[in-house]
């Protein structure tokens, strides 16, 4: 099954929407499979965002995500990396439908609460980044035939 990072930014945390964000990939059928808090260095931040090294906003970026702790976390599940951008909404958070996580709780494209992996490639670059192969635990939900057919 397909699995995707899935990190809630200092916004978020500091906000107290880590609760609500979990609530949402569990409600909706996902396995979470690693989850933790951690402050993360810039070097940590900047390498997570390479592909965003030449923009203008970079530094502004690395320094908003290392401004507090963040929660990271590995969610699994059909479609993880889709569907998970799409519960985030969009980049802008004026542009994300009311119902999507920024839709409903951001208006700041540079507070935008959380971060989802834009590929399945990006996903494992970042799982592999964040978390040692053994904080990813392997658990089978009690529920799960209830959620995939
Ligand atoms: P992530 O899930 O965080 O990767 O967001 P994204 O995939 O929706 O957008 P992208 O990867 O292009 O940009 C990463 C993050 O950089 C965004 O979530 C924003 O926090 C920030 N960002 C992107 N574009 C801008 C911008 O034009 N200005 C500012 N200040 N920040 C931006
Ligand atoms: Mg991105």
């Amino acid at each position: 099954p397909e699995r995707s990072f899935i990190m809630v930014k200092p916004d978020g945390v500091q906000r107290g929407l880590v609760g609500e964000i979990v609530k949402r990939f569990e409600q909706r059928g996902y396995t979470l499979r690693a989850m933790k808090m951690m402050h993360a260095s810039k070097p940590h931040l900047e390498e997570h965002y390479k592909d965003l090294s030449s923009k203008g906003f970079f530094k502004d970026l690395v320094a908003y995500m290392n401004s507090g702790p963040v929660v990271a976390m590995v969610w699994e599940g059909k479609d993880a990396v889709k569907t998970g951008r799409k519960m985030l909404g969009e980049t802008n958070p004026l542009a994300s439908a009311p119902g999507t996580i920024r839709g409903d709780f951001c208006i700041e494209v540079g507070r935008n609460i959380c971060h989802g992996s834009d590929s399945v490639e990006s996903a494992n670059r970042e799982i592999s980044l964040w978390f040692k192969p053994e904080e990813i635990i392997a658990w089978d939900p009690c529920i799960k035939d209830w959620i995939q057919e």
